[in-house]
């Protein structure tokens, strides 16, 4: 079984190699966990369609795989071949994941271009949207309200305070960027948000916001 320090060994590395995409030096606390993944906890009997955008080593993914019944479906969307191995390999070793490794799938290509045939109840994302062009982050919003069930709950999280003040000390064309990218998150944020939650045991600490889709789209 591949263990806890050589998953944060995986991620270190990939934040170097892929800083971009990975987003953050290491992964996420299991109480930014709890907080991000609060809605599907809430669930009721009904069978639920989960999808997670960009688990990397899994810290969402375990406390999801706990969450879910027979029934359920269970997409994972990640970019990075080296985390989509160690994903497998947890599947495959460790037992609340074990146990949830039928109705699951892993897909390893970017949210942008991920087509499933339906729709789902609960969409929980690590991506770092700050560090992408503006163009890509209005192209990954697009898709989690298209991917999203009328009703349906968006969770994902941002480190605090990290796009106002890369708005303020960011020179040349990036700033640019990071205000373009700050209004796309906000008008979505202002449509949307039922929640923010403030979880400071992470680090860095870090906002989760949870925005739901319209009722009657
Ligand atoms: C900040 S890390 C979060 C990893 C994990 N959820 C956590 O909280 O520790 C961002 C993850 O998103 C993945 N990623 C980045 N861009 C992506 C994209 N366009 N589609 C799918 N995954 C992507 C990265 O490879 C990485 O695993």
């Amino acid at each position: 079984m591949r263990s806890k320090l050589r998953q944060q060994a995986t991620f270190v590395k990939q934040f170097g190699s892929r800083f971009e995409t990975t987003g953050s030096l290491i992964p996420s606390s299991r109480f930014l966990a709890r907080a991000i993944t609060r809605y599907v906890q809430q669930r009721d009997d009904a069978a639920i369609r989960v999808l997670e955008c960009g688990p990397g080593t899994g810290p969402f993914t375990d406390r999801i795989v706990r969450l879910l019944t027979p029934g359920d479906a269970y997409h994972l969307v990640e970019l990075n071949e080296h985390f989509v191995e160690v994903l497998h390999e947890r599947f495959a070793h460790e037992p609340h994941w074990q146990q949830a490794a039928e109705m699951s799938e892993i897909y390893q290509l970017p949210l942008q271009d991920f087509e499933p045939k339906e729709k789902y109840d609960f969409i929980i994302s690590g991506l770092p949207h700050v560090n992408f062009p503006t163009a890509m982050v209005e192209a990954i919003t697009a898709a989690y309200f298209n991917l999203l069930k009328p009703g349906g709950m968006l969770s994902y999280f941002e480190y605090m305070y990290v796009r106002p003040i890369r708005k303020m000390v960011t020179l040349g064309s990036d700033r640019q960027r990071i205000r373009e990218v700050n209004t796309v998150m906000e008008r979505h944020i202002s449509g949307h948000r039922v929640r923010r939650e403030s979880i400071l045991l992470n680090v860095p600490p870090a906002w989760v916001q949870h925005l739901q889709s319209d009722v009657t789209s």
